[in-house]
Formats: C-alpha cells, structure tokens, sequence
C-alpha cells in the first residue's frame, strides 16, 4: 500500500450505557466470583442498554460527538459504515437506521459483519472507498448491545462482554497524516469456535458434539485466545512491514479489548512494552466491534495520540476474522 494517505481520522465519540453491571452483580446471576473474573479476564464493569435501547441508538450518540469533532454536518457524509454483529434488526441495515436517527441525508448507509473486527474492516472499507474517488466524508461505526445476544446462563461467555458505541469520521486526506497501511484476513474454517446460531426460521444448529446451539454468543475460550494474539501479532507485523516502520516507531498500540491476559501477551510478543498498549477492558469489558474505537476515542481525549503521532489498531474476532491499521494522527 501507499504511504499517501487517501483520508485521515478528524473525529471519534463513543457512547455507553449508564447502566453499569460489576462483577459482585454478576455473582448474583451465575456460579462465579468477582476474583476468578478479574484474574482470568481482567473485567471490572461492563455497561449494559436498559430495555428497549437499540444499537443504532448508541451509535447516533458517539457519531454525534465525532462528526461535531470533525466539524462536518451530517448532510455531508457520503457514507455510513457501521460494523455490528447485534445491530436492531436482522434487516435493514443498522446504519441505515442511524441515517435516519442523525439525518445523513445524502450517506448510503451498510453493515459490515465481522464481528470484533467490525470497526476496522469497516475503517478499511471506508479508506478504500476515498481511493475510489469522489467522496469527502465518511462515518465509521462499531456498535454493539451484546447483551441482547449474551446467554445470562452461561458463565463462561456472560462475564465477559458489554454494550457500547465508537464512531469515526474519515475525511479525505490533503497531507501527510491519515491511513498509511491496512490489512484484513480471515477464516471461515474456525467460524465454529465463536459464533452466535442466532434463529432463523427456527433452524437448528448443531455444534461439534451434535448438541444443539442456543442463540446467543458461543464461544470456545482456550481456543480463541490463542489463534487472537497470534493472528493479531501477523496483523501488526504486516502493517508495520507495510509501512516501513519499526514496532520502537510506535507512539500508541489500540487493540481489540477482550482480555487483559491477551494485551499483556500482545505487548510482550509484539515488544511494543505495557506502556504503549492502551487498556480499558476492566471498565467495559469486551465490547466487540465497539472497542476499537471506543479505546481510540479514550486515548485521544487522553492526549495520547498528539499530532503526528503513530498508531496501530489491531483486533480479532468471530469468523475469525483480524486486521490492522496504521495511522499518523
Ligand atoms: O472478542 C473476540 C475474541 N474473544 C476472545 O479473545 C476471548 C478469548 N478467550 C478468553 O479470554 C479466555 O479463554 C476466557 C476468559 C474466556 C476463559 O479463560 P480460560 O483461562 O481460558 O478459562 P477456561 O475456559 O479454560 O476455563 C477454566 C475453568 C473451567 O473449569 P474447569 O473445567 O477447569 O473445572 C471453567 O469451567 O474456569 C471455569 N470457568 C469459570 N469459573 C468461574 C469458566 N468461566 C468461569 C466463570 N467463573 N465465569
């Protein structure tokens, strides 16, 4: 890829539910302790929508904030890119339901499904779209509200995810910051290790053992946890190589927040070093396609992303699917 941007980040939001569910509440639903969540998963809190808050509700909330950021009125997006694997209804498109919620006008408006990588495969889906000419702006979406989709039963998966939004608006590039490098992957050949059967027409799907799925979130952990630090590692390596950088050139890592276990992997195995890896997975949990962009926005109001500074982001998720981005803010 070309090291001339074609469009940069002028904006993010996020926005979470005030509802906040600890790990002392989540003892009160299912065989667990507030002890063996934090030291396997590093969770505190979690935010979870009250009844009836729909992920496009969420979602008009951060972009709200971004768009103001990046001083760019609704009427003027071209595109809305939303990744979700929860959004409000099985069709239409979520995005389509936040163009109409913040009055995007003249946007088309699509869902990416990929799960934790939602919000980065749409950032590069958006990036690629300037490339293509003629568009201004773009709004880039990841939301999720997980725990309309999360099995209140199952302590294995219930402990570990939460509700939010992140937003981003692209705009097209004049200079030399913006997207310098991106990479995308997947395999289908893993997809039964993370995935939501969901109901359609009441099909049965049956797992590896012949049992039937429930809807809701399944996941095999151990096996996850692993191929998410390798296949992140691959995914920061090839943007580094891509862009000609060393990992020490590095200002700021922006991972997928699923655990703290795998960060503090990720950071060891990239040798990027704990100081340049933002973390907030303790106050949300695992927000899916949310937590990019929810970290990206936390870290630049935190002043950790100045001007000029380089930054990857970087996630996993069901399909499995994984990716990676450079940037210079
Ligand atoms: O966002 C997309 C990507 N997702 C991820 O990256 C998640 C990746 N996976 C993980 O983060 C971890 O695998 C988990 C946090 C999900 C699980 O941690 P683990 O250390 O891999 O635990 P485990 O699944 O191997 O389970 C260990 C034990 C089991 O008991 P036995 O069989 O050893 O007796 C579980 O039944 O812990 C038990 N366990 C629990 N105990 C108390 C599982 N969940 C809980 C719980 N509370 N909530």
């Amino acid at each position: 890829m070309s090291q001339i941007p074609v469009s940069f980040i002028a904006g993010t939001g996020l926005s979470v539910p005030e509802k906040i569910l600890t790990n002392k509440d989540i003892e009160k639903i299912v065989d667990t302790t507030d002890e063996w969540i934090v030291s396997r998963t590093g969770i505190k809190t979690r935010h979870i929508v009250s009844e009836g808050v729909l992920t496009s509700d969420i979602s008009k909330e951060a972009s709200e904030i971004a768009l103001k950021e990046a001083g760019v009125s609704p009427e003027e997006l071209d595109f809305i890119i939303l990744g979700t694997v929860s959004g409000d209804v099985s069709f239409p498109a979520t995005a389509c339901y936040v163009q109409e919620k913040i009055g995007a006008v003249n946007a088309a408006a699509f869902d990416i499904t990929a799960a934790c990588s939602g919000f980065l495969y749409s950032l590069i889906i958006g990036n690629g779209l300037f490339a293509a000419g003629n568009v201004e702006n773009i709004l880039v979406i990841g939301a999720e509200t997980l725990s309309r989709i999360t099995n209140w039963k199952d302590r294995n998966t219930c402990v570990l995810f939460g509700d939010g939004a992140g937003a981003a608006v692209l705009k097209k590039s004049k200079g030399d910051k913006g997207i310098l490098a991106t990479f995308m992957k997947s395999d289908g050949r893993l997809s039964q290790l993370l995935m939501n059967p969901g109901s359609i027409n009441g099909q049965v799907v049956l797992d590896s053992k012949g049992e039937k799925m429930l809807p809701f979130i399944n996941m095999q952990g151990r096996e996850v946890f692993k191929n998410a630090i390798r296949s992140m590692e691959e995914a920061i390596s090839n943007v580094l190589e891509q862009g000609n950088v060393s990992i020490e050139d590095i200002d700021l890592l922006v991972p997928h927040q699923a655990n703290v276990r795998i960060l503090d992997l990720l950071a060891e195995r990239t040798g990027i070093g704990k100081g340049k890896i933002f973390i907030n997975v303790d106050r949300y949990g695992n927000t899916s396609s949310a937590s990019v962009p929810i970290a990206l926005h936390e870290a630049r109001k935190e002043g950790l992303l100045p001007e000029g500074s380089l930054c990857v982001m970087a996630a996993f998720g069901g399909g499995f699917t994984w990716g990676a981005v450079l940037v210079r803010f």
